[in-house]
């Protein structure tokens, strides 16, 4: 049977700074949602990429003394190396500055919003917040500045493309409540329903940029006195990625994307403005709008982790301290997928050593030695496909699958249920003392865990891929593996 091939996509990234906890727990969500379904036999096209549009990456750039091209190449670079770090098998990186790839997409969405009549210019006044990339208004400021940033906008008065996004609010409205239009989880569709359903609806947003304070961005077709502003250029690396404006078969192939995973903040740009523009465009026909999946923030010590608040958490320190499995663990099950969730140094270490040194590494420790001290060999080598097939194993689909959105923590809970029982099982029959007594006994028992063990580690293959291959082979290789020492 051929399955349906799964797209799916991390938001593209503003090379300002390296990634942070953040940051690494959007792509890991995807990277561990990537593996489930190519593991379930789906052809996966996993992307993500930098968005180097952005004015305050030239201005870090500006600070640190370098060219923008340079300073970007360098932090995209401190991006691929956190995703082999970490383990992410995404198969394409985009960068909205790929004048091959990216451009002549970017301009073909443009042109269609245009035959379409939703592009037109005007002259346009406000205050613009530098950290968003976004106009703000009066109503959104906290004594007098932005509550994400803590930064006072500027005032800005230009001459600017608009699209007209107004026109869209009862259209998406009618798709986001008949379900065509998906958004997951529900409070966050509420959120944007709220706007949808209030009395000003949908304003129609800024396009584009004068080049002369802009030049670096996409220049706006037949119009060179513009550029592209941030949001058209970077919502549109999800479709010029797989094609859309230079192969059209590929991307006929991939599109709609399966899912874009995003953080909460940049909800409304995906949940109105990407479906407008791409209804407007003519790609959006109700049922090929992709699902917007929304987890929450990571914070540090309660407050949203950032560079501005100087909290930061870099997933390289953790990853040298404790392995990059670790880090995938926390991703996973200790943080709930779509709400807040936080970390600090001190919870991580506490985690690590209880689930991780005392849980999974002392259970297979444990299964393993007894194994090879009574000299019990793998009775059955089930694989994924055989496990999956089985009743009490739908869990672990259900998790992964559900309608309202993927539950990695829920499929994760799940596997440590396993490693929980597993721990009874040998507290309470006790194989090493009954071995004493009834040998035939004890190893009956050693070689069902044994296959537990390798069940588990099946499990474990899209969270952590790499103690998912260790655990088998040690177990194939009769050797202690080497998991998670004590912190
Ligand atoms: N470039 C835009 C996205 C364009 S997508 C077409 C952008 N970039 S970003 O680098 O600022 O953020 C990218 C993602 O990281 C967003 O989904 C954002 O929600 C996420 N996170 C940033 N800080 C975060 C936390 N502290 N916790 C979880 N996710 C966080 O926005």
């Amino acid at each position: 049977m051929n399955k349906k091939p799964f797209y799916i996509t991390t938001p593209i990234f503003y090379p300002n700074a390296e990634l942070h906890m953040g940051h690494a727990f959007t792509v890991t969500v995807c990277d561990i949602l990537a593996r489930y379904y190519r593991m379930q036999g789906h052809e996966v096209h996993f992307l993500s990429g930098s968005d180097e549009h952005a004015s305050k990456i030239v201005r870090v750039a500006e600070k640190e003394g370098k060219k923008p091209a340079e300073f970007i190449d360098g932090i995209v670079e401190a991006f691929k190396k956190l995703y082999s770090e970490l383990d992410i098998s995404y198969d394409q990186f985009i960068r909205t500055s790929d004048k091959e790839v990216h451009w002549p997409g970017a301009q073909k969405l443009w042109n269609e919003l245009v035959a379409r009549g939703d592009i037109y210019k005007k002259s346009y006044s406000g205050m613009y917040c530098v950290g968003h990339e976004a106009f703000i208004t009066e109503k959104e400021l906290v004594d007098g500045k932005c509550p994400d940033h803590g930064t006072v906008p500027e005032l800005l008065e230009e001459e600017n493309y608009f699209f007209a996004l107004s026109k869209y609010t009862q259209q998406l409205r009618d798709l986001i409540t008949s379900g065509e239009f998906s958004i997951e989880p529900a409070s966050r569709r509420g959120e944007i329903l709220s706007v949808l359903e209030s009395p000003e609806g949908l304003q129609d947003v800024s396009f584009s940029r004068p080049a002369s304070k802009n030049a670096w961005a996409i220049p706006v077709p037949n119009d060179p006195s513009q550029t592209m502003y941030v949001w058209c250029d970077a919502l549109a690396s999800y479709i010029t990625a797989v094609g859309y404006g230079r192969d059209e078969a590929t991307f006929k192939k991939w599109w709609p994307a399966s899912y874009h995973v995003i953080g909460k903040d940049i909800l409304r740009f995906h949940a109105a403005f990407w479906p407008a523009m791409l209804i407007a465009a003519g790609l959006g026909a109700p049922t090929k709008l992709p699902k917007i999946l929304v987890h929450g923030m990571i914070t540090s010590g309660g407050r949203k982790m950032s560079k501005t608040l100087g909290n930061v958490v870099r997933p390289m320190d953790l990853i040298q301290e404790y392995g990059k499995d670790a880090l995938r663990y926390f991703i996973a099950r200790e943080i709930p997928t779509y709400e807040d969730g936080d970390m600090t140094p001190e919870l991580f270490k506490a985690a690590y050593n209880a689930s991780l040194a005392n849980g999974l590494g002392n259970l297979a420790n444990r299964i393993i030695v007894m194994a090879l001290n009574y000299g019990v060999d793998l009775a059955a080598q089930p694989t994924l496909t055989d496990i999956l097939a089985r009743p009490d194993f739908a869990w672990y689909s259900a998790a992964f699958e559900k309608e309202s959105g993927p539950d990695i923590h829920g499929a994760a809970q799940g596997v440590w249920s396993r490693i929980a029982a597993a721990d009874l099982r040998i507290q309470q029959s006790e194989p090493f003392k009954l071995y004493k007594t009834d040998p035939e006994a004890a190893k009956n028992i050693v070689s069902e865990l044994l296959v537990e063990l390798w069940t588990i580690a099946l499990l474990l293959t899209p969270f952590m891929p790499s103690t998912a291959v260790e655990i088998q082979t040690a177990i194939k290789e009769k050797r202690k593996p080497t998991l998670f020492p004590r912190k």
